[in-house]
């Protein structure tokens, strides 16, 4: 397979929804550090978020001063990939059309949230449509990126970079609903790895999938942690 190995794993609703107010009542604590500690144990080498994940989850809205930056002029194409010396341990991926996402390094800073993700190493993958003056940011903060598309992203360009450039076999999908949706249309999705808090959510949350296309999986494995279930799927393929 000329991509990493994709396992989407997600804390889920009793129906079936990932995002919303649900994920902050106390039914869902128990299966969040069940989530947290399956993050690990799954030994991926990163996971992969959408930008609103990112920005909910790690950045909190930061974003730089893009006047303060220049693009190097000594850049032949500006669309080229760019790929720091030390690359090491988990990555921390973000899928980020326009380049919205502000780091104030190039690694995760989590200290107070789980050991998981501190320290993992970001990668930005882009599409075309972003301002030079961030590709500068991006250089001086050391961040890798990579594009994936002219306009909008492409799963499977990415993916295959991902492997190829960062040597990735098996990566973390974990969110949200929007990005999750497009990996299981572009057929990237090979695994389920679900943890179900005791919960209905309310009408504003979002599915596992955001406008799924019928796919099959096979159940692995089904156990009751405390009320919470942790559910594997594998994708059957035709
Ligand atoms: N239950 C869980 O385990 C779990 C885990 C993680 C997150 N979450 C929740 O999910 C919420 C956010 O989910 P969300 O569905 O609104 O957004 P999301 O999937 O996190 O992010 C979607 C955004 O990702 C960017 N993107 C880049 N390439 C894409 C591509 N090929 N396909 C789709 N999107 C692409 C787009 O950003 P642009 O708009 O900039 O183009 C798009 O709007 C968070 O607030 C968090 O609470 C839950």
């Amino acid at each position: 397979m000329n991509r990493p190995h994709i396992i989407c794993h997600m804390v889920m609703s009793i129906d079936g929804k990932v995002t919303g107010d649900f994920l902050f009542q106390p039914e869902c604590v128990g299966a969040t550090e069940i989530y947290y500690r399956l993050n690990r144990e799954l030994n991926a080498d990163g996971f992969i978020c959408g930008r609103v994940t990112m920005e909910s989850s790690f950045t909190a809205g930061w974003y730089p001063n893009l006047a303060d930056y220049e693009f190097r002029s000594d850049r032949v194409d500006k669309k080229e990939d760019y790929i720091v010396d030390d690359l090491s341990g988990f990555y921390a991926v973000a899928f980020d059309t326009h380049g919205k996402l502000g780091w104030k390094s190039n690694k995760i800073v989590d200290t107070d949230g789980d050991p998981g993700y501190d320290g993992a190493q970001i990668i930005e993958v882009l599409s075309e449509q972003v301002d030079d003056r961030y590709l500068a940011y991006l250089e001086a903060e050391k961040i890798s990126y990579i594009f994936a598309g002219e306009s909008s992203i492409d799963v499977k360009l990415a993916l295959s970079k991902l492997k190829s450039i960062f040597g990735c076999k098996t990566l973390l999908l974990e969110g949200g609903s929007i990005i999750n949706g497009s990996f299981e249309r572009a057929d990237a999705v090979d695994e389920l790895s679900l943890v179900v808090a005791p919960i209905v959510a309310d009408k504003d949350s979002k599915p596992l999938f955001m406008d799924s296309a019928i796919s099959k999986y096979e159940l692995v494995k089904a156990e009751n942690e405390n009320g919470n279930l942790i559910l594997n799927y594998k994708r059957v393929k035709y």
